[in-house]
């Protein structure tokens, strides 16, 4: 045994090739099961694809950034499902790509903010923070107003995620841009805030 480790431990070769070796082991007993798990893999009763306007919003809320501030991902515990309700479950993300769980809160998790203000109230909030929440120190996104939303891509981004296993229709698809036409960065970023967490909003 002294001899094998010794061996090992003095051949950085050896020690690659083993480090290697113990860590595909590893993988492979605890993350290839979960590939084949129904409760990581399948998306929960009420889970939808985002619509189109929801997507190019989640588009707008990547590209400012806000997932630098804020998680999506309430954990088990007690004091985070008394605050933000029923912790986050795997089946819920199976249609983010990429997910933005995340675990940086300069900001509340916005897992299940979906219905919690009025649209007003995130249109106001997100033009200037301080409007409604005075002592924020969240940014202010005011251009989401005047800015168009991109109408123009939205087709070719729910092919891409059909791709991937998105289970969006092809008139779903042939539909997006016209549902996206017309709105404002601001409305596709509130829609997409609105539709957040309500398969399990109210099971507590
Ligand atoms: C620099 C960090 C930061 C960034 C970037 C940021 N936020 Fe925030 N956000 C905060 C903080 C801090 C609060 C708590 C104070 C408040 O409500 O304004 C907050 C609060 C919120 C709330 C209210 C949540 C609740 O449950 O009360 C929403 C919704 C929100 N942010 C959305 C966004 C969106 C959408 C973006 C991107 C466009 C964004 N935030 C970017 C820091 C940030």
């Amino acid at each position: 045994m002294e001899k094998i480790q010794k061996l090992i431990e003095e051949h950085v070769g050896y020690l690659i090739v083993f480090t290697l070796l113990v860590i595909s082991v590893a993988m492979l007993v605890e993350i290839l099961p979960l590939m084949f798990q129904k409760s990581t893999t399948q998306p929960i009763a009420g889970v939808k694809p985002y619509d189109a306007l929801q997507l190019t919003g989640r588009d707008v809320y990547i590209r400012e950034g806000c997932h630098t501030c804020h998680s999506q991902m309430i954990r088990p515990f007690r004091a985070e499902t008394e605050r933000y309700g029923h912790y986050s479950v795997a089946g819920e993300s199976v249609y983010d790509h990429p997910f933005l769980w995340g675990s940086k809160r300069t900001g509340p998790d916005l897992a299940r903010v979906g219905g919690r203000y009025s649209d007003e109230w995130h249109n106001t909030h997100l033009v200037n923070p301080r409007d409604v929440v005075p002592e924020s120190n969240m940014p202010a996104f005011p251009w989401l107003v005047t800015t168009p939303a991109d109408a123009a891509g939205v087709a070719a981004k729910m092919t891409a995620l059909r791709k991937v296993g998105v289970p969006y229709t092809d008139q779903e698809i042939s539909e997006g841009k016209a549902k996206v036409e017309g709105k404002s960065e601001m409305e596709a970023l509130i829609a997409y805030l609105q539709g957040l967490g309500l398969a399990l909003k109210n099971v507590r």
